[in-house]
């Protein structure tokens, strides 16, 4: 126990710790409350008892990319597909704003329908009539220039997750055709251009191991994201890891802990895979010291249809309104919402 607290607060205090204390953190449950108390009172000094909203819009799940665990994947023929155009893009961006969301996240499958014009003009279009909003990019692996052609018509973060920082496991994730060097180019690209960046894995996955998480955790420091976004690995049923086994809510929230106390100023949602794995698993995710919420924009109509995993929450008609549900879980779990724009606070905390 005490080893715990002195890693703890050394991973506090220096916010870094050798591999082999990571390794007994990451493999033990016993410092769990220790790390949960030490990751929120660090998010308390430093953004208080503020949740940041992004609001999230699935505009296709169309994906070229055959990720083994992933639910759109290409080779899902039991996936019906799906695509917004521009204006019902924008009609979900007009009732987002409405309901006070000032980042919209446009996340999709890797889908070469949505050319670089079009991305750009869709980009542009919402700019235009929001100009105090944020605008998030998530939708996958592209060139140099293509990024900058976003990033000049009006996008200034990207959502792309590293997965996995090993790339034996990346490997065994994806099929041979995806590169996890692309993939960490596409990341140091982004920053290089000036995008707020997101990285992440999912906590779980097949044949991840905690040398992988170590790994991740390296590969962090090194990227220093503005975002870090983690959920449990879940199983989707058409996937080629079908009999696999969901990834643990415990180990997530411990992974959030430690995510917090490493880096202090980081964006952490309390996912949707989170809030699947368990009923509460979003205010747990809180407690552990995540501080952004992503309630789906998207219209109901094609809310179920974006099945990355199975069983997948806020798709029927009752989640139609996730704000007003989110602020009441963001509320009773001890905590405001609140709708600026949030950027991650680098800085020392005044
Ligand atoms: N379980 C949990 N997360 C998943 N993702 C994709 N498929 C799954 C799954 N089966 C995550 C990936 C991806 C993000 C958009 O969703 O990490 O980057
Ligand atoms: Fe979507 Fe609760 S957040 S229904």
């Amino acid at each position: 126990m005490n080893d715990y607290r002195q890693w703890v607060a050394a991973l506090r205090d220096t916010r870094d710790l050798p591999d082999e204390a990571l390794r007994t953190l990451l493999e033990t449950d016993a410092a769990d409350e220790l790390l949960r108390e030490a990751a929120d009172a660090v998010r308390r000094e430093r953004y208080g008892d503020a949740v940041y909203v992004r609001g999230l819009i699935e505009f296709t799940n169309y994906c070229k990319n055959d990720c083994y665990y992933c639910g759109i994947r290409h080779g899902n023929r039991n996936a019906s597909r799906y695509r917004l155009e521009l204006d019902d893009i924008l009609s979900c961006c007009r009732e987002g704003y409405a309901l006070g969301f000032r980042t919209f996240v446009l996340q999709g499958g890797e889908d070469p329908y949505y050319t670089d014009d079009k991305i750009c003009a869709i980009v542009s279009s919402i700019r235009d009539r929001y100009p105090d909003c944020a605008i998030t990019l998530s939708i996958g692996e592209k060139p140099r220039e293509s990024y900058q052609a976003y990033f000049d018509a009006g996008a200034n973060r990207y959502l792309l997750r590293h997965e996995t920082a090993t790339d034996s496991h990346y490997r065994r994730l994806h099929p041979a055709s995806m590169d996890p060097e692309n993939r960490r180019r596409c990341l140091f690209d982004l920053k290089d251009i000036g995008y707020q960046v997101g990285a992440g894995i999912m906590v779980g996955s097949p044949y991840q191991t905690t040398d992988c998480l170590i790994r991740d955790l390296r590969f962090l420091q090194e990227l220093s994201p503005d975002m870090i976004g983690i959920g449990p690995f879940l199983t989707h049923a058409d996937t080629p890891f079908r009999d696999q086994p969901n990834g643990s809510l415990t180990l997530t929230l411990r992974l959030l802990s430690i995510l917090r106390l490493m880096f202090p100023y980081v964006l952490l949602p309390a996912t949707t895979a989170l809030g699947t794995i368990h009923p509460q698993g979003r205010e747990m995710g809180l407690r552990a010291g995540a501080n952004v919420v992503m309630p789906n924009l998207s219209p109901v109509t094609v809310r179920k249809l974006y099945e990355l995993y199975d069983n997948k929450i806020c798709t029927g008609e009752e989640a139609a309104q996730c704000r007003g549900c989110l602020e009441r879980r963001v509320q009773a779990a001890g905590y405001q919402i609140v709708t600026d724009i949030g950027n991650a606070r680098r800085g020392t905390p005044s």
